[in-house]
């Protein structure tokens, strides 16, 4: 039964704990993250968003539990089915912005020249960056710079896509824009972790776990997360407080 279930799991993580040092950046966390659905790791500054996601995407060498991705223990031969969007964009300036997303294109071992122009054009017009294609990094404003980093993380079709803080500094406009190329990208498959500190972005996530001081205080629907305040018209900003509060106690 356990296993059926893990099979339909895009990601399990396992009582896993990270130090930097000698601080705790995440203790014993669990999460069970089903295929398909956008996944929200909500959480202030220093929750451990970061450090979680790049454990996932193997930038952070795991020492203590245990990470499944796609029901299998990850490798370095998974690298093509992941997609990363870091939190600080990693573009180069000397490129223009089709070349970016072409030179992630070439990592992600896309080998055929023409397949990868065709890749590169539709991820572009995606992120509404085709007329765009051949300015500079540099001329780009901040939500523009998002975008080109957004089609780098998904020009290989990724079935995993981890995105750390992806809306922040977006305007209202544009973070709809990026909710609704999410939502599609979950139709077509595709398992979406998505890191944010604000209820805003929360709302959107199919399922969301609260994260404070390196450890998941909650996990469930965005429903289900307001309903256990027992409030019936609570937001989540108020049910990550209600949370923060428990958690509080149950230390105490
Ligand atoms: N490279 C690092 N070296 C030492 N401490 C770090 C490093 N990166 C993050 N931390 C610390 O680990 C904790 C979690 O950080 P991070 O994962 O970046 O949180 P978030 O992304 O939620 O803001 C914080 O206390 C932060 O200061
Ligand atoms: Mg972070």
């Amino acid at each position: 039964m356990l296993d059926a279930m893990s099979d339909k799991l895009a990601i399990e993580v396992e009582k896993v704990s990270f130090n930097y040092a000698k601080l705790k950046a995440l203790s014993d966390l669990s999460l069970r993250i089903p295929r398909g659905i956008s996944f929200g790791v909500l959480g202030p500054n220093g929750a451990g968003k970061t450090t979680l996601i790049r454990l996932l995407v193997g930038l952070l060498k795991q020492k203590e539990g245990r990470i499944q991705l796609l029901g299998q223990h990850p490798t370095r031969q998974m690298a093509h089915l992941i997609g990363y969007m870091p939190q600080q964009h990693s573009l180069y300036n000397e490129l223009s912005v089709a070349q970016n997303v072409d030179f992630f294109a070439k990592i992600y071992r896309l080998k055929n020249r023409t397949e990868r122009a065709k890749r590169v054009e539709e991820v572009l017009r995606l992120v509404n960056l085709w007329e765009r294609r051949n300015d500079g990094i540099m001329k780009l404003s901040g939500g523009m710079k998002q975008r080109v980093s957004l089609a780098c993380a998904i020009v290989h079709n990724p079935p995993l896509l981890f995105l750390d803080e992806p809306t922040v500094g977006l305007d209202p406009e544009l973070r709809a824009n990026f909710w609704q190329h999410f939502a599609n990208l979950n139709s077509r498959g595709v398992t979406i972790i998505v890191s944010s500190h604000t209820m805003d972005d929360a709302a959107h996530c199919n399922r969301l776990a609260f994260l404070r001081s390196g450890r998941v205080i909650a996990e469930g629907t965005p429903l289900q997360l307001c309903q256990a305040t027992g409030k019936p018209d609570a937001t989540l900003e108020e049910a990550f407080l209600y949370f923060v509060r428990r958690e509080g106690k149950n230390d105490a």
